[in-house]
């Protein structure tokens, strides 16, 4: 299984959208994928059709229920991220089927105090420690990391293989992406040896002058830390939103729009990339 992580601690620049469209995408060429939700925002698992009430509801709701509606929602209730990080559930049981060859993974909201849960030696470990149980076989993980660099984050890089970085150019597109890499190339050092950066996504991309200016910009800083920026840019499209406003995936919604097809195009020259 190779696993691929969408980070960038800056928000907004389509983590999301690439990881959700690329695990769609994946899938749709027959490869056995399993998508995480590792965002306590829960984007992506809104976006796949997930009712939140049902998968990661309040705690007060809980509370509401009787005592047999409450077990009976306890035993039935897929698990999240967060509580088989805990160790408290089984990453088995957290795992929900959202279409042919692609299942989801629900972080939970907990995740937002993850810093403040997970303190102990080897808080790193968690998810690496938890995937070693995992009984279904997948070609690819695709992780939507949330924007914090905390120690979900950790866990996330310390099992993955490789790190996608999403870019919408603009004036600040570069902000904290040196922060981003040290703490990837600590990860590197400390916990996983085998991480590499693959590649730097370019999202959100505008046909104006000062777009190119930027994608320019974002290609030099990308020479200097050693990655490659793909060929395959994203472009923005309103078929993207429009498709997120019906929870429906970006193919489903317009194959033939702009991002459908940039997408499509990224997922083959990530796949050739290794032929
Ligand atoms: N190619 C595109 N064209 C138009 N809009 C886009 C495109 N890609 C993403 N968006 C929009 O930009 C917004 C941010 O995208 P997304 O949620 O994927 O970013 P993110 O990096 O995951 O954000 P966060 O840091 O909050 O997790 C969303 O409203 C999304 O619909
Ligand atoms: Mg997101």
């Amino acid at each position: 299984m190779r696993i691929v992580a969408f980070s960038n601690q800056k928000g907004g620049v389509a983590k999301t959208t690439s990881s959700y469209a690329m695990a769609v995408g994946l899938a749709r060429r027959d490869y056995k994928v399993l998508v995480i939700d590792a965002d306590p925002q829960e984007n992506l698992s809104m976006t796949a059709g997930i009712d939140l009430n049902d998968v990661d509801p309040d705690p007060e709701d809980i509370d509401k229920l009787t005592p047999e509606q409450r077990r009976y929602f306890l035993e039935n209730v897929p698990a999240k991220l967060f509580e088989v990080m805990k160790g408290e559930k089984d990453i088995n049981k957290a795992i929900i089927p959202i279409a042919d060859n692609l299942d989801l993974i629900v972080g939970g909201i907990d995740l937002a105090s993850a810093d403040m849960t997970f303190t102990g030696i080897k808080r790193e470990q968690l998810i690496k420690k938890a995937f070693k149980k995992l009984k279904k076989d997948y070609d690819f993980c695709i992780i939507d990391c949330s924007p914090a660099l905390g120690v979900v984050l950790m866990n996330i890089l310390t099992v993955a293989d490789e790190v996608i970085i999403p870019l919408e150019p603009g004036a600040y597109s570069l902000q904290g992406l040196s922060r981003l890499y040290g703490f990837i190339d600590d990860i590197h050092d400390y916990t996983n040896d085998k991480l590499k950066v693959n590649g730097i996504l370019v999202t959100k991309v505008r046909n104006t002058a000062n777009s190119k200016i930027w994608i320019n910009d974002i290609q030099e800083k990308a020479e200097l830390l050693g990655t490659k920026v793909y060929k395959s840019r994203i472009r923005l499209n309103v078929s993207v939103e429009e498709a997120q406003t019906m929870n429906m995936d970006i193919f489903q919604y317009s194959g033939s729009s702009a991002a459908a097809r940039d997408y499509d195009d990224f997922i083959d020259e990530f796949l050739e990339e290794d032929e």
